[in-house]
């Protein structure tokens, strides 16, 4: 059989990202960030996301197929997000997507955000088969995903309210870091005491495998209010490292209290919250000391990107033209 080139399009947040996959292997994967036009609101503004997607998109998908050495005559479908995303966002996506699709009658893939995250572990090197366990924590969602095929996964668990990356957004904007709040508190956490503070891990003695990131903010918010502003200043980097090992401790729990309902060999992370070094290391030691295989994508393979979409969509039947053409996005 020869090899299935496909271009990938995601735009469902503040990231324009095209890539071109070729089977399982990336062959570019361009990631346009819109953090520095979002950092002064504090946070993802939609109106400023489509309009930045509007601009990028096309300057985005040429540099995937050029650093790919190829050109749309090479690729086999076209691939992007269809939700769900800010919808405005999604739609610019979509819309280009199938602009260079229908110019070329290619065939189309709709990827769900979320099966991208959990494809981004199809990739080379060493991909990981199906069945495995895989905890998805981004700013949009937390879940644990069982993965038993490569073109779907059961929901085990999910967030009761925030999402493990809003929690730290969230807390980041608290303490006076920017935007997204996620790295910067890794950044200032790897200079304080993680017990400094004790949080609560929530939800660690509820049955179930759900989430909750809510009453973890809200603890936060206290602290920083007894502290009083000159102390909650000069505490920072304990508030940091104290905040993200609460929020670390909750998604380590759930996933180790899943792992011991199931019967999983293998594990896996996916979403932006699994670039955190802290998560990273504590599930390598959970599945050292299980004995089970597990699989760690690239920090940047994490956040949002392209090459995810596009290693979902080659497990998926694609749409022939012009049966797309009246595709939307889903919110
Ligand atoms: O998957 P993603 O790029 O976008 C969504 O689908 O939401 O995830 C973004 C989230 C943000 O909340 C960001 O703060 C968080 O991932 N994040 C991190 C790290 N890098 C990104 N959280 C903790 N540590 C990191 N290194
Ligand atoms: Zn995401």
């Amino acid at each position: 059989m020869t090899e299935r080139v496909v271009l990938a399009v995601e735009t469902s947040c503040d990231d324009t990202c095209a890539a071109v996959v070729a089977d399982g292997v990336i062959r570019s994967n361009v990631i346009s960030s819109q953090a520095a036009a979002h950092a002064r609101y504090g946070g993802v503004v939609p109106e400023v996301a489509s309009r930045h997607h509007l601009e990028l998109i096309n300057p985005v998908v040429d540099a995937a197929l050029g650093e790919a050495g190829a050109t749309l005559e090479d690729v086999d479908a076209i691939a992007v997000t269809r939700g769900p995303g800010l919808i405005g966002a999604l739609l610019v996506g979509v819309s280009s997507a199938k602009a260079l699709a229908a110019a070329r009658g290619l065939p189309m893939v709709g990827v769900d955000h979320l099966h991208g995250h959990v494809a981004a572990n199809f990739l080379a090197p060493a991909p990981l088969e199906p069945p495995f366990l895989c905890l998805i924590a981004s700013g949009g969602h937390t879940l644990l995903a069982g993965v038993r095929e490569r073109t779907r996964f059961e929901v085990l668990g999910q967030t009761l309210d925030d999402a493990a990356g809003e929690a730290l957004d969230k807390g980041a904007r608290l303490l006076g870091l920017g935007y997204p709040g996620g790295p910067a508190i890794q950044r200032l956490a790897a200079d304080g005491d993680p017990d400094a503070y004790p949080f609560p891990v929530a939800m660690a003695r509820e049955p179930g495998l759900d989430f909750s990131f809510s009453g973890l903010k809200t603890a936060l918010l206290y602290t920083v209010r007894e502290l009083g502003e000159a102390e909650a200043e000069a505490r920072r980097a304990d508030l940091a490292a104290s905040f993200q090992a609460a929020v670390v401790g909750q998604l380590v729990a759930k996933l180790g209290r899943a792992l011991d309902d199931g019967d999983w060999h293998a594990v896996a992370l996916g979403g932006g919250v699994a670039a955190n070094a802290l998560l990273r290391e504590r599930v390598e030691a959970l599945a050292a000391e299980r004995g089970l295989r597990m699989k760690l994508v690239a920090p940047e393979l994490c956040t949002d990107n392209a090459a995810m979409i596009g290693a979902a969509a080659l497990e998926l039947e694609p749409t022939a033209y012009p049966d797309y053409l009246d595709w939307d996005a889903r919110a």
